[in-house]
């Protein structure tokens, strides 16, 4: 039997290409910019898997073209980039990477919220203009998260490990969810009334149907004015230029934000406000996690090309 072929959209770490190559030959992209979607579709062909990035669009004209395909593994939790229920009609299995990056995540959640609570990046662009003229007792202040309430909207994984940090900062926590997380004292919330009454309203929900622009301009003016909004998950469940509004009228004080709607671009007024943060799409950017995604992703594609089961198939329930 001839050695499976395998795709793979950005060049892995050694040691993991080294594993793949034990059970098929590779072709590894090596550009600077992501594989166009023209590209992506011709070296698909004859492919038996195909290792994807959260960048890369595997639609159906990608899975069309991969007529050998039977494992798309994605290095990443989120696999909305992915026509998943068109690749199971077709029997190809999909693959994400959960667990391996819900330290890292949840660590870049927390830098966030500190970050626009405490207003570091805003004092950090002050001094560097030389516009710091010392220490007065007014002079920046920010918000103290002791005895504040953290709303949680999605308790998964990323979700729960959040909240775990927040009770080292004294926070009480509420959540959206639909399952029950074994979390004491966490309080379980409608969505509304999440927003109504939490201090820090953290996102961890999946991009889907539902969730695309779950905060808009009405969910936006249902929040505290003191409130801050934090997005860790998917940029589509934000109404972006809605958020633009929100803090440039005050209707909430700030908001931090990894992920956006049209990534790499950023909503214009968001760039003009001192009152966001805004961060590259940094949350498994650690190089232990980054390590972890590509070797899970690897490990499935192994599984699958050996006859076995792959090590963590989608669950079309939801990925948080
Ligand atoms: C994911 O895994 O979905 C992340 O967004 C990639 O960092």
């Amino acid at each position: 039997m001839p050695r499976p072929s395998i795709l793979v959209t950005w060049r892995l770490p050694s040691a993991v290409l080294a594993r793949l190559e034990q059970v098929g030959d590779l072709d590894v992209y090596h550009g600077d910019a992501d594989l166009s979607h023209s590209e992506l579709c011709a070296r698909v062909r004859d492919k038996h898997a195909l290792i994807s990035l959260v960048t890369n669009r595997v639609d159906r004209e990608v899975i069309d073209a991969g007529t050998s395909l039977r494992i798309i593994a994605n290095v990443g939790v989120g696999y909305n980039n992915i026509d998943a229920d068109y690749a199971g009609e077709r029997g190809v299995v999909v693959t994400n990477t959960p667990d391996v990056l819900t330290e890292a995540t949840a660590d870049l959640t927390w830098a966030l919220i500190l970050a626009v609570t405490r207003r570091v990046c805003e004092g950090d662009r002050l001094v560097r203009s030389g516009g710091w003229k010392g220490w007065k007792l007014d002079f920046m202040l920010g918000t103290q998260l002791n005895g504040k309430q953290l709303g949680i909207v999605g308790m998964g994984r990323i979700g729960q490990a959040v909240a775990k940090r927040a009770q080292a900062f004294g926070m009480n926590i509420a959540f959206t969810s639909r399952r029950q997380p074994a979390l004491e004292g966490a309080r379980r919330l409608p969505l509304d009334q999440l927003l109504m009454s939490s201090d820090v309203v953290s996102l961890h929900v999946p991009l889907s149907s539902e969730t695309r622009h779950l905060i808009d301009q009405r969910a936006l003016v249902r929040m505290k004015r003191s409130a801050y909004l934090v997005n860790t998950s998917r940029g589509p469940v934000v109404d972006e230029a809605a958020l633009a509004w929100a803090l440039r009228e005050r209707v909430i004080s700030g908001a931090a934000l990894d992920v956006y709607e049209n990534e790499p671009a950023v909503h214009p007024d968001l760039t003009r406000l001192e009152n966001v943060v805004l961060a590259p799409h940094l949350g498994s950017g650690t190089a232990e996690t980054r390590t972890g995604m590509a070797d899970l992703a690897a490990s499935n594609v192994i599984a699958v090309l050996t006859g076995k089961p792959p090590l963590t198939p989608i669950r079309t329930e939801g990925v948080a």
